[in-house]
């Protein structure tokens, strides 16, 4: 296999409100990565439109997720910082890959059914091809890492699938235009820290989510510090104090929740975190719990409505990162076209 220089990239989708998973599974650990690597992260408004958007909400939160891609701490100069839709070579690839991706990939994937729901015949078909979108948004720019949340693990499986096939159906052409034995990387998930999977404040055994009807069962990046306390201390937990051992988390999943979130909102372990508070009862630990949340979040907030203030700026920021994320696309695609024997002038 040949090798490929390391790049990351990553996408959020701007669909309902950022929250505390999209935070600690993925958008925190972005900002630590740029200190070592050229990173590329996506707004991916063409993922969001797999089911149907507001498009005055939509253009808001596009704004909004980029506001917090800049309020976290992501520079937008040394790093590209664009939304989907203004490289047309996501969509290009993306065809290339539907004709090479199989249906049968596709049926496996979990995401399409829960999405779906029962009414599969009415979902999009937009939808049903998302993760073939999604591995063109990687491939595009041959990254050869993901920093994501568990639940994208299945898709960038997809990722890697796809680019095996495409690297040996046409592996005659790929040497033949020089590129040797490969033409994309296998793109290696980067799943990592105490926070890979934040669960629902409400249930344990959900997933917090943009889309969960119930607003207590996540924390929103927007939140007031009052919201964010109210939150926590109505979150669900069992009767037990907190175990003073990982191992006796076991079987307790909201308590597990939010040792997880606490330990990721200090850059600790779970282990760390029982090591202080192991005997606490949860209205001590949640007291504490929310005084962490409340000093690392409330900047965020406070960064990301000053930044919505000026759209244009946020508008700027689109306009050059798209400007130098085509031009690596471009050079991609037209060497996906050579490699396929498309004619171009
Ligand atoms: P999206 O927009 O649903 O979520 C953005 C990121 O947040 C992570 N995440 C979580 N992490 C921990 N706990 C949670 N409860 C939680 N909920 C969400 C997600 O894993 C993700 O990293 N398909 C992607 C967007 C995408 C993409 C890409 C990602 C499109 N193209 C290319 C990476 C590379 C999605 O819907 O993420």
């Amino acid at each position: 296999m040949s090798s490929f220089p390391q790049r990351i990239f990553s996408g959020v989708q701007p669909t309902g409100n950022l929250h505390l998973g999209n935070y600690l599974g993925a958008i925190k650990r972005f900002v630590a990565l740029q200190a070592d690597f050229p990173c590329i992260y996506c707004v991916v408004d063409m993922h969001a439109i797999t089911i149907p958007q507001d498009p005055k909400e939509l253009r808001r939160q596009i704004r909004e997720v980029t506001a917090a891609f800049l309020a976290v701490g992501i520079d937008p100069v040394k790093n590209i910082v664009f939304n989907q839709s203004q490289v047309h070579e996501h969509a290009e690839l993306a065809w290339v890959l539907n004709c090479v991706a199989r249906i049968g990939w596709l049926n496996r994937m979990t995401q399409f059914k829960e999405k779906a729901g029962k009414d599969r015949e009415n979902a999009s078909v937009g939808l049903y091809v998302y993760p073939n979108l999604m591995a063109a948004d990687i491939l595009v720019y041959r990254a050869t890492h993901v920093p994501v949340g568990e639940d994208q693990k299945q898709h960038l499986e997809l990722t890697r699938d796809v680019a095996q096939k495409f690297n040996n159906d046409f592996a005659e052409s790929i040497a033949a235009c020089g590129f040797g034995e490969a033409f994309f990387p296998l793109t290696e998930p980067l799943i990592a820290g105490p926070a890979t999977r934040v669960m629902s404040l409400r249930d344990g055994s959900k997933k917090m989510s943009k889309s969960d009807a119930s607003d207590y069962s996540r924390i929103n990046l927007t939140d007031d510090a009052d919201t964010i306390a109210q939150k926590f201390r109505k979150a669900k937990t069992d009767p037990e104090p907190l175990p003073g051992e990982a191992a006796g988390l076991e079987g307790r999943p909201e308590a597990e929740n939010l040792v997880a979130i606490y330990a990721a909102l200090v850059d600790g372990t779970v282990e760390d975190v029982l090591r202080d508070h192991g005997g606490a009862q949860f209205s001590a630990f949640k007291g504490a719990l929310v005084d962490v949340a409340v000093s690392k979040l409330g900047p965020i907030a406070g960064e990301m409505r000053r930044l919505m203030a000026d759209p244009g700026h946020i508008d700027a920021v689109l306009a050059d990162g798209s400007r130098r994320a085509s031009a690596i696309a471009h050079e991609t695609m037209n060497a996906v076209k050579d490699i396929v024997g498309f004619v171009r002038s």
